[in-house]
């Protein structure tokens, strides 16, 4: 395939994506809780990074079960967040720097509070009964064995109508059945309506699992009285590509917009029948394998070592499988999961340079980078050791069974310090004043224990500073459509400890070399590497401050480098 073919040059795969988590960003009135004005105060600093655009996690009415997850009206904005008046002086400010703004589509489902939902569970005749998936209990039972994502049964019954419903996540979150017109035309028309007021696209929540396999089959085939993890039946099911075709044709064809869907069980193969321009479905997706490699299967609470050698296998099978074809967003934390230097990286000794090496890899790679708050300052994990400082319904409902069944709480409680989401979730760290510049008043959730010493002013203030070293990459990016568009060769896969790969592009060739360890390692030969490669390469960045005092092979810990083949 030749180099423009390849390109199908579009903005939104040249953009770096900065996302936005309201709730802990900036508090602009002192009450706790991050806010929209508080956002379009810090709009200054959110361009400086020089990123394109801003992902706003969900500012809609709630009752916040599930943090804004859970909407209560797709017209309306959250009260703790502000007025609708707020929503649009933010966007105006937005893009009067140049920034776009893609809000979050949350479809799968709506809040118990939602009108639809009250009306639907009113009576059998309501006429949005068939807006949810109500279903007679099977002797007695439930209709099946699937479990929810945030712990018990996916199945609530409703005694007034003498029902159940399906409910994937809390049971505070009944999902939309997608199979009634009627709800797909609902959901389109809102959809027109943000549009219409000028946003630049949508992330879509959990879109893959909009269409169910019809009879809602058991996971298991004998009744053992157990639940079970049931993607394999919610994911990808049967009508997926026609919704998302018929979304793609009523609605995002119709505007200039970007579209990137959350989409756990994917595969690279099925992710191109996703996001191949022929697909006419979306722009991309947010795959999960990668965010698998260091725990069990279904199970993030069972943690594994990182194994690298896989995990550079996974990068390597979407970077390849996806060129030419689809399009990839490529991200390493978001506010459902825990801090990427702490899982990744060194978030003691190294942190400053894991910080800026995996940086370094998520602007180098095809796709889209996505960060996330906090990011850019090497933000880690919370340090919370009380099990009263969680706020995430996933944790409490989960340490609740813990509970009930007699499990190891210790253990649970160091799962949640590890893989809980609430590590992302703890207020941006501005400075090192009154709760780190987030808030005047007490916030919603204790600040992460780092943040004296890890705050945006302390950063900025130091020579080797992250969101200095990160602003140089963007730039790099900008100016090298290699990097966005260049074909990925993958080097030394075996290599437990340095990931090292090429982009090519027309006659540019750069090679990226990452320290994913501690130690610091020597560049060996292997197919298609030659150690001595990098010295007769000129040296672009690197997140070291002064060149290594030893050879130019040895690569020191957690060391970022990337080279080209000419002047740049
Ligand atoms: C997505 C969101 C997550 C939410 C869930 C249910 O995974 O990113 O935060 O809890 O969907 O809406
Ligand atoms: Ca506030």
């Amino acid at each position: 395939m030749n180099a423009q073919v390849c390109m199908d040059r579009k903005w939104w795969k040249e953009a770096v994506v900065y996302q936005v988590y309201p709730r802990s960003f900036f508090d602009s009135n002192g009450d706790g809780i991050g806010d929209l004005k508080g956002i379009t105060e810090k709009l200054d600093y959110i361009k400086s990074l020089g990123v394109d655009v801003v992902w706003l996690n969900p500012v809609y009415a709630s009752p916040n079960d599930d943090n804004g997850y859970d909407i209560s009206n797709y017209f309306e904005i959250m009260q703790e967040f502000g007025t609708m008046s707020d929503w649009e002086d933010l966007l105006a400010e937005m893009h009067r720097r140049g920034l776009r703004m893609i809000m979050d589509l949350v479809v799968n489902h709506t809040s118990d509070e939602h009108q639809w939902f009250v009306s639907s569970r009113a009576s059998r005749e309501s006429k949005y009964r068939d807006y949810y998936i109500w279903r007679d209990a099977e002797g007695g039972k439930r209709p099946n064995d699937w479990g929810s994502h945030f712990s018990g049964p996916a199945w609530t019954w409703d005694s007034q109508t003498e029902q159940y419903y399906l409910h994937l996540f809390t049971g505070k979150q009944p999902d939309l059945n997608w199979e009634n017109e009627k709800v797909r035309e609902d959901v389109f028309t809102m959809m027109r309506w943000w549009l219409d007021k000028g946003i630049d696209g949508f992330r879509m929540d959990t879109i893959n699992m909009i269409s169910k396999v019809p009879g809602f089959p058991s996971v298991s085939s004998v009744d053992d009285g157990k639940l079970h993890y049931a993607g394999r039946y919610f994911t990808n099911g049967p009508h997926i590509h026609d919704y998302l075709r018929e979304m793609n044709e009523k609605v995002l064809s119709r505007y200039d917009i970007m579209s990137v869907g959350e989409c756990p069980l994917v595969a690279p193969e099925l992710a191109v029948e996703y996001t191949s321009p022929e697909a006419k479905q979306l722009n991309m997706l947010f795959q999960f394998e990668h965010m698998g490699v260091d725990h069990g299967i279904d199970n993030k609470w069972e943690g594994l070592e990182l194994d690298l050698v896989k995990f550079k296998s996974i990068i390597s099978k979407w970077q390849t499988g996806l060129h030419g074809r689809g399009w990839n967003s490529n991200y390493l934390m978001n506010h459902d999961q825990p801090r990427s230097v702490s899982r990744f990286g060194d978030d003691k000794e190294f942190r400053v340079e894991s910080a800026k090496m995996l940086l370094t890899f998520l602007l180098t790679l095809e796709g889209t980078p996505y960060i996330y708050q906090g990011e850019e300052i090497g933000m880690i994990n919370s340090g919370f050791t009380d099990i009263s400082e969680y706020r995430d319904v996933e944790i409490i409902n989960h340490n609740q069974e813990i509970k009930e069944s007699g499990g190891d709480l210790e253990k649970a409680l160091a799962a949640y310090a590890r893989m809980g989401r609430d590590n992302s979730r703890t207020p941006m760290q501005w400075t090192a004043g009154k709760n780190a510049g987030f808030s005047t008043g007490r916030p919603w959730i204790n600040l992460a224990r780092s943040w004296k010493e890890i705050n945006v002013e302390a950063d900025l203030a130091t020579p080797d500073s992250i969101i200095k070293y990160f602003k140089e990459l963007v730039g790099v990016r900008k100016r090298n459509l290699c990097l966005v568009y260049g074909e990925y060769v993958h080097l030394l896969p075996d290599d437990s400890r340095l990931f090292i790969y090429r982009r090519l592009f027309e006659d540019e060739s750069i090679l990226v070399i990452l320290n994913f360890s501690g130690e610091e390692v020597e560049l060996y030969p292997g197919k298609g590497f030659d150690p001595d490669e990098p010295g007769r390469m000129k040296l672009g960045i690197c997140n070291y401050p002064a060149p290594g005092t030893g050879s130019v092979k040895m690569i020191r810990p957690f060391e970022a480098r990337i080279y080209w083949n000419q002047d740049k």
